[in-house]
């Protein structure tokens, strides 16, 4: 089936009992079972298996080309999970402009477990090569980056850390494209993370993560973990997610339709110093975000000119673009990353420039969001 029929259909079949062809939210703990250590089809308390959760993780799986999925309470717990397939000791390398809760994660919670990070720009495939050390089991990187939208070639990048003599695991943050844009298992991705609290869910009122392998004997290690760490995702946000899904590649050709028009508005604009955005003529990695990516997803960042001062001043300008962090939902959002969600990389390596603005395009009429960013550019 085709990416679109998946998404609706992926999973999920007309309950078997009465026929509900929306899968029911099944808000129960535990499951009564015929005898002893005779659990019905498998389920036996609800943090190791719920029945919305795995028709949600089933669908994952199917729209990422996987085998597994895994659901979890936030994408920083499906995160976390992914490190736990790790011993003490271990090597990571990532990328040096991840997601700013990731490199705390990292760097401020992972390090003191005697795990080591590395952090470089894996927008350079050679840069990643000289970064693996004997030790490194764990590449982790995301594509197209959050604020700076850089691109990596994950196919070059997967080739790079699978001919290294231990093969460390190739994990992507697919969160900005979502697999309707990109799906990095089948450029050699061994593991798939998302923050569904973004695109997948897709409306701003679910916080979720996911994981997704095509590999058997990691996805019953992962399982373990999901089960024996506990983070999962509950059967109500599931089920929200799940609906989000459906309309996943209609919300994103539209998000990258009224993206393209709002960079090239942008581009053109008096006030504007410079925009990110992978499908634009003037970013570095253009041909290559169109070969590993359908369209230019729905993000945007741009510098204004005039410093924070003028950034802060834009986004307390709009009226229809909501000065709120988080993205990817079907309303358009506008902040100043370097006070917002990069707050908890000031001062590191991957401290953002402080009049950088990032716009998570909605679906709104685009001619409403031009107008709304004209005035408040003016
Ligand atoms: C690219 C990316 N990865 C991971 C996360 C973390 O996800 P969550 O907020 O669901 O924990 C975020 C959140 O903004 C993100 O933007």
């Amino acid at each position: 089936m085709k990416f679109e029929t998946l998404a609706i259909h992926a999973g999920q079949e007309p309950d078997p009992n009465n026929g509900a062809v929306m899968t029911p939210v099944y808000f129960t703990s535990t499951y009564k079972q015929d005898g002893v250590g005779r659990p019905r089809q498998g389920y036996e308390y609800s943090r190791t298996m719920n029945p919305t959760r795995k028709a949600l993780q089933d669908c994952l799986a199917a729209l990422e080309g996987g085998n597994f999925g895994l659901a979890f309470a936030s994408g920083l717990a499906a995160t976390d999970t992914v490190l736990r397939l790790l011993d003490s000791g271990a090597h990571v390398l990532a990328g040096n402009d991840v997601y700013g809760g990731t490199f705390r994660l990292f760097d401020k919670v992972l390090r003191r477990f005697s795990l080591d990070f590395t952090f470089a720009d894996t927008t350079d495939p050679e840069s990643v090569a000289d970064a693996l050390t004997p030790s490194t089991r764990l590449v982790w990187l995301e594509t197209p980056t959050n604020p700076l939208m850089r691109v990596t070639d994950i196919r070059a990048v997967a080739e790079i850390v699978h001919s290294h003599p231990n093969r460390p695991l190739l994990a992507v943050d697919n969160t900005f494209a979502t697999p309707y844009l990109q799906r990095p298992l089948e450029l050699g991705a061994d593991i798939v993370v998302h923050s569904m609290t973004k695109y997948l869910s897709g409306h701003s009122d679910v916080v979720g993560g996911a994981i997704v392998v095509k590999d058997k004997e990691l996805a019953e290690r992962l399982y373990f973990l999901q089960n024996a760490v506990g983070a999962i995702l509950g059967p109500m946000d599931s089920f929200l997610v799940l609906r989000g899904i459906k309309t996943l590649p209609l919300r994103m050709e539209r998000h990258a339709e009224n993206a393209s028009a709002i960079v090239d508005f942008l581009a053109a604009h008096p006030k504007v110093e410079k925009v990110y955005y992978p499908y634009h003529e003037s970013h570095p990695q253009n041909q290559l975000a169109r070969r590993q990516m359908k369209n230019g997803g729905g993000m945007i960042s741009f510098l204004v000119k005039g410093g924070h001062e003028a950034a802060v001043r834009l986004v307390e300008s709009t009226e229809l673009f909501a000065l709120a962090e988080s993205l990817g939902g079907v309303e358009s959002l506008i902040e100043v990353p370097a006070a917002m969600t990069h707050l908890s990389v000031a001062g590191s390596q991957l401290d953002v420039d402080p009049s950088l603005v990032r716009l998570s395009v909605g679906i709104e009429n685009v001619e409403d969001l031009l107008a709304d960013l004209r005035q408040a550019l003016g």
